[in-house]
């Protein structure tokens, strides 16, 4: 049996990689980062890349705090044991932050660095589009990165599912299902903003789930005059008791759209930010399982040698496709599901 394989049977993987034809040795450190936006799974996902790379024989070293604990050396090595009971967190264990820097080549290049120097041979990074350039910039670098989709906002075009999306989606859906008893007791429109970063899908979704009248996303785009003569529709000729517009952050203030409701329908309108309370909480069952399954897939991207590339879900098959290709791909269309809104609501 080879070195690598001892006290592992079960789980037998050549101890050579090819990288563009050439026999390299086998990764022997691996990191692991998480920055962006937290989002729910995050941890499923670094437990799942720790065990699965040490029961390779590869050790892991978790980031703290993304980009920005790279460049500070922030580093602690992860452990099967200390990666437990980290799946039903909310969160990330790691910490995440915001590097706009990370853009500078100069700070890549410190950070590709400072990685060799603890030998550190490749990296996952999870997050959204701004980890996946990261993870991009220090793959030029010549340390090997793969991208795991880790956002609310379901807004990576090789993926259908982002880590994260399943859980803020049953968050936003317990609180209208409550606006709408208390709207529905009040004769009220209740205005929702809900997160998405320029991405419709926790609007799209969350209006579907919980049949909302009104659905605004990027993608729909907004006309306020269409939007009151709908809701004084529903009231005056549907004569509902009460009425939901789930809008997406960014698209316009809620707080005047809710004033203008009150002034053109029968219904009082009252506006709620959902915010931040959409990135907490435990993960789902099915965040947990598909940042599991991704971070496995990581994991052997990695040692396969298979550079620059982001993990996703297509089909409920995991794949792995090039970061560049992704970051160009055009997201899917909803229009399907604004057409089934339609013929439902
Ligand atoms: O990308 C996740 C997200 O929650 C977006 O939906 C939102 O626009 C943004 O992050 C908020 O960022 P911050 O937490 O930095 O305020």
């Amino acid at each position: 049996m080879h070195e690598c394989s001892k006290g592992f049977p079960f789980r037998m993987h050549n101890c050579y990689g090819k990288i563009r034809g050439e026999e390299i040795d086998m990764i022997k450190k691996i990191g692991v980062l998480t920055s962006g936006g937290d989002s729910p799974g995050m941890n499923a996902a670094i437990r799942a890349i720790t065990r699965s790379a040490i029961t390779q024989n590869v050790e892991v070293i978790g980031i703290y705090n993304g980009y920005k604990g790279l460049i500070e050396e922030d580093f602690i090595p992860l452990t099967r044991s200390s990666v437990s009971d980290i799946m039903v967190k909310g969160g990330t264990v790691l910490g995440s932050a915001r590097l706009p820097e990370f853009k500078d080549n100069e700070i890549v290049k410190k950070a590709a660095d400072i990685l060799r120097k603890h030998g550190i041979e490749a990296l996952v990074t999870i997050g959204g589009d701004g980890t996946y350039k990261g993870a991009l910039a220090l793959t030029a670098h010549g340390i090997n990165c793969v991208g795991l989709p880790g956002t609310i906002d379901n807004d990576i075009a090789s993926t259908d599912f982002t880590i994260g999306f399943d859980t803020a989606l049953n968050t936003v859906i317990q609180a209208i299902d409550k606006l709408r008893d208390t709207s529905s007791s009040h004769h009220r429109c209740s205005v929702v903003e809900v997160m998405g970063n320029r991405c419709g899908d926790l609007a799209i979704y969350a209006g579907l789930s919980c049949g909302a009248e009104v659905i605004i996303t990027p993608e729909n785009g907004y006309d306020e005059v269409e939007v009151l003569n709908l809701v004084k529709y529903y009231e005056e000729v549907k004569k509902k008791k009460h009425a939901i517009v789930i809008i997406s952050e960014k698209i316009t203030d809620v707080e005047l759209l809710a004033n203008k409701i009150s002034k053109s329908s029968g219904f009082s309108g009252r506006a709620t930010v959902l915010g931040h309370v959409q990135r907490g909480g435990s993960p789902t069952a099915f965040d947990r399982v598909l940042a599991t399954r991704m971070g496995d897939k990581a994991v052997e991207v990695l040692l396969n040698g298979e550079l620059g590339q982001c993990i996703g879900i297509l089909d409920n098959q995991i794949v792995s496709t090039d970061i560049e290709t992704a970051l160009n791909m055009p997201k899917k269309s909803r229009r399907p599901l604004f057409k089934l809104h339609e013929r439902l609501v």
